[in-house]
């Protein structure tokens, strides 16, 4: 990537954090659409990277940011409603806005558009999803998801659209509880008994990313770890980074939308969406959220650097050495 011009949105959040250092590593000449007033976990900048002041809602800022870009990456998405329409004003109007700001880019020769496994929906047990299953969302962001790539697909633009199923790495702050269960000695399940998940580490992520930067126009990859895990094996691997025991606490399948309830009103009094809220509940109930990579791995020649164990070690090192357990 070394000299190519970038504009990155998302840059300032978990994802795109790790995207941006790969980026800048790389040599690419990164700049980053940065919202003047941010969410409050923004993630700073590498000095390499230059930022654009505006947000998705902007059209004049986004075809400023769009000038002169040769490769778009676009990863700014509301992943949690602050306030009710979040999903549909920043994933689907915001990604409508900036696919026509870029369209009159000159010299753009990929929009890389990062999706998510939420927008097709769970998997069967035994067949992990393919790109051109028919989609079939279970929650209110993962409708947005793919009405996002509906405007994606429609835009004329040189599209490439990138999946990730569950992703998890240093700075996340969605697995953190399930690693704060652990390193305390207590494997809490809720929803399903028997549960199967595809994940990528965040890095990872940000290579396939990368990757998917030089692959046809029009082509759609789920990016993901090459086999889904059963989420004992997620478990173990992180009871083994802490070396802890592990009682099992089964959450009953009933209490899951009381207890979401709580925890969006508790998030509310903070002033703060909370990660376990009730659009949550409605993906927690199917027990398989898996897919496969192996159109990466053939197309790219995407494969993550990382195996489960090594992810999930380094992950719960970095959550320790910046005191978030
Ligand atoms: N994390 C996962 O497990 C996962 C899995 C699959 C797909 N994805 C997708 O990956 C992308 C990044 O997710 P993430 O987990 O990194 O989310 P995140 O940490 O919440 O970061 C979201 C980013 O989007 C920016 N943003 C939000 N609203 C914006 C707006 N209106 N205008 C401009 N920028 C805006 C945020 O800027 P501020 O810093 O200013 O708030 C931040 O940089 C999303 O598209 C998400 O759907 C994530």
């Amino acid at each position: 990537m070394r000299g190519v011009r970038v504009l990155l949105t998302g840059a300032t959040g978990f994802v795109g954090s790790h995207l941006v250092e790969r980026l800048c590593a790389s040599g690419a000449d990164a700049r980053c659409l940065v919202r003047a007033a941010g969410g409050p976990a923004r993630h700073p900048l590498p000095e390499a990277a230059v930022p654009v002041e505006g947000s998705l809602e902007d059209a004049a800022a986004l075809a400023r940011a769009c000038e002169g870009a040769e490769v778009i990456m676009h990863l700014a998405g509301a992943v949690k409603e602050r306030r009710p329409g979040d999903f549909t004003r920043v994933n689907v109007e915001g990604t409508r806005r900036l696919c026509a700001a870029a369209a009159a880019a000159r010299g753009l020769r990929a929009f890389v558009h990062v999706s998510s496994l939420a927008a097709c929906g769970p998997s069967a047990a035994d067949r992990p999803r393919e790109e051109d299953d028919p989609p079939a969302p279970v929650s209110a962001y993962g409708r947005s998801k793919l009405a996002a790539e509906d405007c994606v697909r429609a835009s004329g633009l040189p599209w490439v659209i990138a999946r990730p199923p569950a992703v998890y790495g240093p700075r996340d702050r969605d697995l953190l509880m399930v690693f704060k269960c652990v390193a305390r000695g207590f494997d809490l399940r809720v929803g399903p008994a028997v549960r199967s998940v595809s994940l990528i580490h965040a890095s990872d992520l940000a290579a396939g990313l990368i990757a998917s930067a030089g692959a046809a126009p029009r082509s759609t990859y789920f990016l993901c770890d090459a086999a889904p895990y059963p989420w004992d094996a997620v478990v173990a691997a992180m009871a083994a980074a802490f070396g802890t025991h592990l009682r099992r606490l089964r959450v009953p399948r009933w209490a899951l939308l009381p207890a979401a309830l709580l925890s969006q009103s508790l998030g509310r009094i903070a002033g703060r969406p909370s990660i376990f809220n009730r659009d949550k509940v409605r993906e927690i109930a199917h027990a398989h959220w898996t897919c496969s990579g192996a159109r990466a791995a053939r197309e790219l020649g995407f494969v993550p650097e990382r195996t489960l164990e090594e992810g999930i070690a380094e992950t719960a090192a970095w959550y320790r050495e910046h005191g978030r357990l």
